[in-house]
């Protein structure tokens, strides 16, 4: 991949999920082996777009796609730790949301934070919770394999 296609033109725009019509539930994002030891892959199909991966430990974490610094695509960077960095200035985005790391500065600035979402992993499939009031996830709450906007 070339520098040019990891800049944006404009920044990219991160769907609100707020505008998804959906029930609280899991959604399928991905079959379990769609996400190797130490890989990412960009998710479209939910109600916005998000990088899944999996870190040490097989831990899998999810994020907003479009990095909060200058909007390059998390799913072009490299995962490390349990944490994934920024393809275009090395920016390390914690799982939990926060940056953890930039690059030869001295502080993080505190803004530096972008939303994360659950996932977990039942029966070789991948599903993030998606609750449009943001209400946290119930892990027995509904499993919905297919998506329908
Ligand atoms: S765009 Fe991600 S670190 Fe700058």
């Amino acid at each position: 991949m070339t520098d040019q296609e990891l800049i944006a033109p404009d920044l990219p725009e991160q769907r609100d999920p707020k505008k998804a019509q959906l029930k609280p539930g899991w959604y399928k994002v991905a079959d379990s082996n769609d996400i190797g030891s130490m890989e990412a892959i960009q998710v479209d199909d939910f109600p916005t777009q998000i990088v899944v991966w999996r870190g040490k430990d097989d831990q899998l974490s999810a994020l907003d796609l479009y990095c909060r610094h200058m909007g390059a695509s998390l799913a072009c960077g490299e995962v490390e730790e349990d944490g994934i960095r920024c393809p275009f200035h090395a920016w390390r985005w914690s799982g939990e949301g926060p940056c953890n790391e930039v690059p030869y500065a001295k502080r993080i600035p505190p803004k530096a934070v972008t939303r994360s979402w659950e996932v977990d992993e039942l029966d070789g499939s991948i599903y993030v919770w998606f609750d449009r009031d943001g209400n946290s996830a119930d892990l027995n709450g509904e499993r919905i394999d297919e998506l329908s906007f």
